[in-house]
C-alpha cells in the first residue's frame, strides 16, 4: 500500500467520529468487559438501533458474568427472542459460563484465549480488546470490509477466501499508533452513516480524496456480490389452542431456532411452496394424524396465508395450519410437546414468524 496515505486514512476517520460518530450507545463510555462483550456478539450482523432494547433488557435480567453463567438457556433465549441468529445465545451462554468457571468470572485478555471462547470470532476479539483494554487490534466487519473495498478499489471477483486475506492485511496495516478506540468507533460509525451499502453518503464523505472507486466513478462496483447459495425450505407449521393454551414443540439445542419454542410441524427440504393443492392437503392431512392422537380428536382446520420467511442463507415459505380440536385430552407436556400458556407468550422464547402467526389468529 505504497501510494496510499494512511495517515490521511486514520487521521480522517478519527476526525470524523470525534465529530459526527455515536458517543452515547449504551455499550460505550465503559471499561466493563461483560458490557462489551454482550453488545459486541448482539451486534454481530445486527443494527444498533434493534440491538439497544435488547442490550438493557438483557442486563437488567443478567447484570454480571455470574447471573448469566448460572441461567437456565430457557430465560436467556426468552431475551433473545426475536433478536435472530440464536446461535449467538447459546454461545453466550456457554462462554458465560466458562469465564466464570474456568477465567473465575473475568475475561482472558490474551487474543488466543478470546478467540477460542465460543461465539467469539477474529474481529469480535479484536472490538472487545480495544474497547475494554485500549489494545491495537483490527477489526474487519462488513462496515469496514465495505470501507477498505471502496477506498482501496479492491478487486472482489477474485477468490473470496484471498479476498479476506488481503482485507485483514490492509485492515492491520491501516490501524493508527493512537486513539485505536475512537478510529474502532469510527470505522463501525463510518461504515453505518456515510459509506452505506445503499446510497452511501459520497457527497459529505471526507476520505473523497483517497477514494478510488469514487475517483473513478464505480462507487458499487467493487463491492463483494452475495453469491451464497440460498437455500429453500417450506414448513408446514401446526398449530393447535386449546382453553388459553397453545401446543409448542421445544426444539433441539441445534440449528437456525435451536432451543426455542416453536409449533409442531412438518418440514419440506429444498421445496418452495407457494400455494396448497390437494395431493399437498392429503399430505398435511396424514401428517396431522400422526401427532394429533396423543392430544385430542380432530374437528377440523383451516390452512392460513403462506408467510415468507428469510435469513441470511435461508428462504423460507412457512404454511401455519389451524387445527380446531373437538376434544382435548389432559393438558400433559410429552416428551419436547408443551402446552404453554398463551398469557406468558409476550416473554416466551419463540421465533418471530411463531409469534407472527399467533398474534394473527389470536387477533381474528
Ligand atoms: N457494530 C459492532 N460493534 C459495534 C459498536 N461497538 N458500536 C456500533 N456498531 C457496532
Amino acid at each position: 500500500m505504497k501510494k496510499f496515505d494512511k495517515i490521511f486514512f486514520s487521521n480522517t476517520i478519527i476526525s470524523w467520529q470525534k465529530k459526527y460518530g455515536r458517543h452515547m450507545l449504551p455499550w460505550q463510555n465503559t471499561k466493563n468487559t461483560y458490557y462489551i462483550w454482550l453488545s459486541e456478539i448482539m451486534l454481530q450482523q445486527t443494527q444498533v438501533n434493534t440491538v439497544i432494547p435488547y442490550y438493557q433488557r438483557f442486563l437488567k435480567k443478567f447484570p454480571n458474568i455470574m447471573s448469566l453463567a448460572q441461567a437456565k438457556l430457557e430465560n436467556v433465549m426468552e431475551l433473545w427472542s426475536g433478536l435472530g441468529y440464536y446461535s449467538r445465545a447459546r454461545n453466550l451462554h456457554i462462554c458465560a459460563k466458562l469465564v466464570f468457571f474456568k477465567y473465575n468470572g473475568i475475561f482472558p485478555k490474551n487474543f488466543i484465549s478470546l478467540i477460542n471462547l465460543p461465539g467469539i470470532g477474529q474481529s469480535t476479539a479484536s472490538a472487545i480488546r480495544v474497547f475494554a483494554y485500549g489494545k491495537r487490534n483490527a477489526i474487519l466487519d462488513g462496515n469496514v470490509k465495505r470501507i477498505l473495498i471502496r477506498v482501496l478499489g479492491i478487486n472482489c471477483s477474485l477468490n473470496i477466501k484471498f479476498i479476506e486475506k488481503k482485507l485483514w492485511r490492509y485492515a492491520i496495516d491501516l490501524l493508527p499508533k493512537k486513539n485505536i478506540e475512537i478510529y474502532t468507533q469510527g470505522l463501525m460509525d463510518f461504515g453505518s452513516i456515510i459509506c452505506k451499502k445503499i446510497k452511501p453518503k459520497c457527497k459529505v464523505c471526507p476520505l473523497q480524496l483517497c477514494c478510488i472507486s469514487y475517483k473513478t466513478n464505480k462507487i458499487n462496483n467493487f463491492l463483494i456480490k452475495n453469491k451464497k447459495n440460498i437455500k429453500n425450505c417450506s414448513i408446514i407449521m401446526f398449530i393447535v389452542i386449546d382453553d388459553d393454551y397453545v401446543l409448542f414443540q421445544k426444539r433441539s439445542n441445534k440449528g437456525i431456532w435451536g432451543g426455542l419454542l416453536s409449533f409442531p410441524e412438518w418440514i419440506l427440504k429444498d421445496k418452495i411452496i407457494n400455494f396448497v393443492d390437494n395431493n399437498l392437503k392429503n399430505l398435511i392431512e396424514l401428517e396431522i394424524k400422526k401427532f394429533i392422537s396423543s392430544f385430542g380428536f380432530i374437528k377440523n382446520y383451516l390452512i392460513l396465508p403462506i408467510i415468507s420467511h428469510k435469513l441470511t442463507h435461508l428462504q423460507f415459505k412457512i404454511v401455519p395450519c389451524h387445527i380446531f380440536l373437538k376434544k382435548c385430552f389432559l393438558k400433559e407436556n410429552k416428551n419436547n410437546f408443551i402446552w404453554y400458556p398463551i398469557k406468558k407468550i409476550k416473554n416466551s422464547p419463540i421465533p418471530a414468524p411463531v409469534r407472527k402467526i399467533l398474534f394473527q389468529i389470536i387477533q381474528r
